[in-house]
């Protein structure tokens, strides 16, 4: 199948830069949120890192011109939907929002487009259904920076045909991702799994005293090798993610030993969502740089 214009559903941090990766790899992308601030934030955010990837020498002026001009911003679901090939749809972790938004998409977007979702917890098969169109539905999700990371889950549901599939796995690699295929919807998936089992001995360290926030991230920095520390990555990625994330694996394996650590669940309530908020583990100034 043939992809020339892309949707990305939601304007967050995942949604502007999915976006941003699509157009840079040629495709026509439209980017919908239902909040125009959201849009406006990001284009402006996307048109800086565009800027100062051509000032390093990343990428020519020309380029980058080019990529943001393939880029539209919209409110409407129905509008975004119409002549697309490929939905890739990155709204809030909730799963009642994400039913709506594909159940909208089964019935705006050609008969041929193919539907994915972002979400690192919820397999598509929550969702599938209410499109009409199960066997064009799977996960296809990405890891923030999108912009940076390599890695893409592709994970299929049990109606996921081996066309869809293929056609995802390929749309990933003209990305320029690394797409690694999920046969089974596990909470998780592959990549959360990995980094949750240490985010939690992480959170454990911390609240029983044995090391500071500071500390544990330098240690997995320096002894382990890892770009940041798992409280760096939780302010990155949004402690509200983090909890979210978390409260829905909870929900669907109801096992206690999947729900938010307190220590995370405080900040959440306090609405210190990291680096989004300039609080979470660590406190950053305006420009986004850690200030404690
Ligand atoms: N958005 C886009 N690009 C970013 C960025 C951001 N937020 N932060 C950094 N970058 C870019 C920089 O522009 C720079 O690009 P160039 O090489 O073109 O100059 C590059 O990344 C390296 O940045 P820096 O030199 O400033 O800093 P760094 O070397 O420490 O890299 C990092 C930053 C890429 C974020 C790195 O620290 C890293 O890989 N961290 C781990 C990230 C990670 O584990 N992500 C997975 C999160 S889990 C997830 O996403 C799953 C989920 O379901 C929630």
């Amino acid at each position: 199948m043939q992809i020339n214009k892309i949707l990305v559903v939601g304007a967050g941090a995942m949604g502007s830069q999915i976006g941003m990766v699509c157009a840079l790899a040629g495709y026509q992308v439209t980017i919908q949120d239902v909040a125009a601030d959201m849009l406006a934030a990001a284009r402006s955010q996307l048109t800086d890192r565009m800027d100062s990837s051509v000032v390093k020498g990343r990428r020519s002026r020309q380029d980058a011109e080019a990529a943001l001009a393939r880029l539209t911003f919209t409110t409407s679901l129905e509008a975004g939907a119409a002549d697309v090939d490929f939905v890739i749809e990155a709204a809030t972790e909730k799963l009642e929002v994400k039913r709506s938004i594909f159940a909208a998409l089964g019935r705006a977007a050609p008969e041929h487009a193919i539907l994915a979702t972002n979400s690192s917890t919820l397999g598509s098969s929550k969702v599938a259904e209410e499109t009409g169109r199960p066997q064009q539905v799977c996960n296809m999700h990405f890891f923030n920076p999108a912009l940076v990371m390599k890695c893409v889950e592709v994970v299929r549901h049990g109606k996921t045909s081996p066309d869809t599939v293929d056609t995802t796995m390929k749309l990933a690699r003209s990305l320029g991702k690394s797409p690694v295929l999920i046969d089974r919807e596990i909470p998780g998936f592959v990549a959360n799994r990995l980094m949750g089992a240490i985010r939690d001995e992480a959170l454990r360290l911390y609240a029983d005293g044995i090391a500071s926030v500071s500390d544990i991230d330098t240690a997995a920095k320096t002894a382990l090798g890892h770009p940041m520390g798992p409280f760096e990555l939780m302010d990155l990625v949004g402690l509200d993610v983090s909890y979210l994330i978390r409260q829905a694996t909870f929900e669907e394996t109801q096992d206690p030993a999947d729900l938010p650590h307190p220590a995370l669940k405080e900040l959440y309530e306090q609405g210190n969502y990291g680096r989004k908020t300039a609080h979470g583990w660590y406190r950053y100034d305006q420009s986004g740089t850690r200030i404690q």
